[in-house]
């Protein structure tokens, strides 16, 4: 499917991987609409795109509807939603202290993560059965949505992120059996280790950064958000790709630490 002349509403898209989805997706003549907690950047991004901004916390049901009814007021038919926005969080399930996993830190992640995704899924591909088929096939639109390599290989500390990460993958393939009905098609990303803000900016990131790009295999370096942007494109230009779960890792396999 061509983004060209589509909208595109993209979760997280103010920064990292979301950013760069908009910026791929805005180049090959979509619309974008950035739905993010940042205004003051997603505002920019979008700007520059020629593209909306909608402020959004994908956890709110009524702010996500209100992004997706931005979308469809673009006036181009709503046919893309990328979820990226998310937020990593490092807790064991029992703590060095002793202390058992606090349980508000679990749900948060969960919240933002996985319902966040859910939210923007479902009321993103309610809004795109209301357009016309692209195709002979009856193609409305696809859904890309971001996990980790963390959701099949979760690190120590994972616990609460691989738990979120691991319901995107579960709800890829019924959320695609679901959705066919309507023509459209859902993949989803598993990253490894791409070279974002969420790992900060100090001097112990760069540390931090050369630590995890030890196991990787080749390239050995972290990947590119630009990388990660030009994956999305190609799941959403080729229709045959359809409930996937795809590794983005350069190979990574994670370790225990
Ligand atoms: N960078 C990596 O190495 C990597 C690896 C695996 C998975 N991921 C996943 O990719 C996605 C994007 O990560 P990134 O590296 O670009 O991070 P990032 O921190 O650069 O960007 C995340 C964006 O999500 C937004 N966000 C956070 N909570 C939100 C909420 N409740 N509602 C709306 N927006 C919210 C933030 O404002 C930010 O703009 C995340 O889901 C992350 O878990 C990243």
């Amino acid at each position: 499917m061509d983004v060209n002349g589509s909208a595109a509403i993209i979760s997280g898209g103010a920064s990292g991987l979301g950013e760069a989805t908009a910026r791929e997706l805005a180049g090959h003549g979509a619309t974008v609409v950035i739905a993010d907690l940042n205004e003051q950047r997603g505002k920019a991004i979008a700007d520059e795109l020629g593209g909306v901004f909608a402020k959004t916390d994908v956890t709110d049901d009524e702010q996500v509807q209100a992004a997706v009814d931005a979308a469809v007021a673009t006036g181009k038919p709503l046919r893309v939603v990328v979820n990226s926005a998310g937020i990593g969080w490092a807790e064991r399930t029992v703590n060095r202290d002793r202390a058992p996993h606090n349980p508000a830190s679990f749900r948060k992640v969960v919240e933002v993560n996985l319902i966040g995704t859910f939210n923007l899924m479902r009321i993103g591909a309610a809004a795109i059965a209301k357009t016309e088929p692209v195709d002979a096939d009856g193609q409305r639109g696809v859904v890309v949505n971001t996990a980790s390599v963390a959701a099949l290989e979760g690190q120590t500390g994972q616990l609460a992120y691989s738990a979120s990460k691991g319901g995107i993958v579960g709800m890829t393939v019924p959320a695609a059996r679901d959705l066919a009905a309507i023509g459209v098609r859902v993949n989803t990303v598993c990253p490894g280790i791409i070279d974002t803000p969420i790992y900060g900016f100090s001097a112990n990131a760069d540390e931090f950064k050369a630590k995890l790009v030890a196991p990787v295999v080749f390239p050995k370096r972290m990947g590119r958000p630009d990388e990660f942007a030009h994956l999305v494109r190609s799941l959403i230009e080729n229709d045959y790709m359809n409930a996937e779960v795809v590794r983005f890792d350069g190979g990574i396999r994670f370790q225990p630490k």
